[in-house]
């Protein structure tokens, strides 16, 4: 018998295993594929203060090995998750939940995780500091150590739940933002988001995205997500959730041995909705093949 279970800031995760926020929706979704309660937890859909009608379409462009999506944080606001999206989620997820939360503003992140400190099944607060896809919000935060910093301040002290700053990789050195999260407080950090590409439509000679750009992901993703994974954990104490290409129990035993606690797999759920059923089944079997009784043991090897 291995052992799969991880602890993220005093969360007890059954495996390591997580749906990445935007790839899994509010959860119910997919509850009609599978019993998602197998799950280590899910990251549930980017909420913002407002309702968010989202970018033009098109919004994706498919890539080799890959997407690219500019969807501009659509959702129906943190008021209505609260009354209508997580009551649905309560009633087929038992667990607590991660909830990604979005902003255009520090006060705007603080007020939608203030309201979302409240719901109990609300485990971990994922603030994310790295959309690619909007205008004086989201990404223009990630790229700055000051800002960064002062966004996890806020967030710090409208709650106690632990706070995941998901940054971007849309920077020449992450390092020194993932540093400057832990110095404002942060309990961990959850990276990469999505790195910035565009496609040309040959027909029309024009962006296909109708937003011209957006964030790529996919497994193409996957080598630039383990080396930033693997340079942040050298450099925090706080832990760390592995994201980008992520689509095999390979991935994650490597995602793991660059130092993160657990991992989020992203793209991979909208190519093949039971990718993290799969991966969760594969991982003892990987485990044995590879020598591994506890994930545990791995969590950052690769820096021995
Ligand atoms: C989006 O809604 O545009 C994607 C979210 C993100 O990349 O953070």
């Amino acid at each position: 018998m291995v052992k799969t279970s991880v602890t993220l800031s005093g969360l007890t995760l059954e495996n390591p295993v997580i749906p990445a926020s935007g790839t899994f929706g509010y959860g119910y979704e997919f509850a009609e594929l599978y019993d998602i309660n197998i799950l280590g937890s899910f990251s549930f859909k980017g909420t913002t203060k407002e309702p968010r009608f989202g970018n033009p379409t098109p919004r994706i462009a498919e890539c080799p090995a890959g997407m690219i999506n500019s969807v501009g944080l659509q959702n129906p606001g943190v008021e209505k998750v609260i009354l209508e999206e997580l009551p649905k989620l309560a009633k087929c997820f038992h667990k607590p939940v991660i909830a990604n939360v979005s902003g255009f503003s520090v006060d705007e992140y603080a007020y939608t995780c203030e309201k979302l400190d409240k719901q109990e099944q609300v485990g971990l607060l994922e603030v994310n500091v790295s959309c690619p896809n909007v205008h004086h919000g989201g990404m223009s935060f990630g790229t700055s150590p000051e800002a960064v910093a002062e966004v996890t301040r806020a967030v710090k002290a409208v709650t106690n739940k632990p706070v995941y700053m998901k940054l971007s990789p849309n920077v020449t050195d992450i390092v020194s933002i993932a540093k400057a999260c832990e110095e404002a407080g942060a309990d961990g950090i959850s990276l990469i988001n999505t790195l910035m590409g565009m496609r040309i439509d040959l027909k029309i000679k024009r962006p296909v995205i109708a937003n011209k750009m957006g964030g790529f992901s996919g497994s193409a993703i996957f080598p630039v997500a383990l080396r930033m994974v693997y340079q942040v954990a050298e450099t925090v104490k706080i832990p760390v959730m592995g994201i980008g290409g992520v689509s095999s129990a390979e991935n994650v035993i490597e995602m793991m041995l660059a130092g993160a606690t657990a991992v989020q797999v992203g793209a991979a759920n909208l190519v093949d909705p039971f990718i993290c059923k799969t991966i969760i089944e594969d991982l003892p079997r990987v485990m044995e093949k590879y020598h591994i009784s506890d994930l545990n043991d791995i969590i950052g090897g690769a820096h021995k």
